[in-house]
């Protein structure tokens, strides 16, 4: 039955009448399509938008992200998260401005080589910008498929990505790649949704989904439980000087590695502790105010945040060296500041990434 069902048709046709008006799909540029795919990597396309729309004034052209200064990178991605993704865009571009000619290649393997790029993004990019037959298995195709299928394979599992990659293959058509892979991933991102019940009296596919013939829409797709988060306690400073606040540069290693952050200790501290790290840091006579807790959610860990605003004077502000003080108009122009910190910038008055654009973080960890 499902042999001659014309999936790649009926799916085609869906799409032509379904698909959402998206600022990458304007045209075919392969660096619009390259970036837009890069921030859709567990972030949603509601949350995207602006950003994909900031990034494209600020650096137009492959030449200007080779060359964009960290900090201005960074401020761009603020609020988005997973932070290597930009860092590996900037290799990435320069790899392609140095080998390529400025132009991203038309080959699957080539695209696969540049740093940041997998099997899917290279299959993103190669079938939507240049046609290529290739598949791009993501999170919404997978469960796409499987439900498709009846399929409990475990969906976090790579053998299970590349299976479903050559099954994909067999119903592609030869004349519009890209768009059968787009139509795939907006299935899944619109109807075949990954939260809550399927619209399944929407889908092209309804008369051949196993999983919905069978009621087994609730237990696919399969994928085996994470680890659990590991829990980090902080204490965050907020030190204001007149009008300024100081910010501190993180180390260019691990976790929102090169971003700014308010001065923290890696501990929850108790009132002695507080007494003593104001000590330490030549500020004994400083006011002290609770600023509240807070916590941010990470794929593998979970900051649990308690805050004290510190108002520090003239004479004590020389004796922290590590640390810049800066006026917050300033930190909100060109201090790149991750969204972890977001409960204390109230306390300073600035907005960070998704807050400038009116809307609440929007990750969507498909594993
Ligand atoms: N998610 C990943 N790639 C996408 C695309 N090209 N359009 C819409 N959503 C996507």
């Amino acid at each position: 039955m499902e042999q001659r069902y014309d999936l790649s048709g009926s799916l085609l046709h869906w799409y032509d009448y379904n698909k959402r008006i998206l600022p990458w799909r304007e045209n075919k540029d392969p660096y619009r399509i390259w970036i837009s795919e890069i921030m859709l990597q567990q972030t949603r396309v509601e949350a995207v938008k602006p950003y994909f729309d900031r990034f494209m004034e600020v650096l137009p052209t492959v030449y200007d992200l080779a060359k964009v200064d960290d900090d201005r990178l960074m401020k761009l991605w603020e609020g988005l998260g997973y932070y290597n993704r930009a860092r590996n865009l900037k290799v990435a571009a320069q790899t392609i401005v140095e080998e390529y000619g400025g132009q991203l290649p038309a080959d699957y393997d080539k695209l696969l080589s540049l740093k940041g790029i997998g099997m899917y993004t290279a299959g993103a990019i190669g079938s939507i910008a240049f046609e290529l037959q290739v598949p791009a298995v993501d999170g919404n195709v997978l469960r796409v498929l499987t439900r498709l299928w009846g399929d409990d394979s475990d969906i976090l599992k790579d053998k299970t990505k590349k299976a479903m990659g050559r099954r994909v293959m067999e119903f592609m058509p030869e004349d519009r790649p890209g768009d059968f892979n787009q139509a795939l991933i907006e299935l899944g991102a619109t109807v075949c949704v990954p939260n809550g019940q399927p619209l399944c009296d929407q889908c092209p596919w309804d008369t051949v989904c196993k999983a919905y013939k069978e009621d087994l829409i609730d237990q696919l797709p399969v994928k085996t439980p994470k680890k659990a988060r590991r829990i980090e306690h902080k204490t965050v400073f907020l030190l204001e000087c007149g009008e300024q606040i100081a910010i501190h540069k993180r180390g260019d290693k691990g976790l929102l590695a090169g971003l700014w952050e308010f001065p923290n200790e890696d501990k929850k501290m108790d009132a002695e502790d507080i007494k003593e790290w104001m000590a330490e840091h030549h500020m004994e006579d400083a006011k002290t105010k609770a600023a509240g807790k807070g916590k941010h959610i990470f794929s593998h860990v979970e900051w649990n945040m308690i805050g004290y605003k510190v108002r520090v004077d003239e004479l004590e502000k020389k004796c922290t060296e590590q640390m810049l003080f800066v006026h917050p108009e300033e930190i909100e122009r060109n201090y790149p500041i991750p969204a972890a910190f977001e409960a204390y910038t109230d306390h300073i008055q600035i907005l960070l990434g998704q807050e400038k654009y009116n809307m609440m973080p929007e990750t969507n960890d498909v594993g």
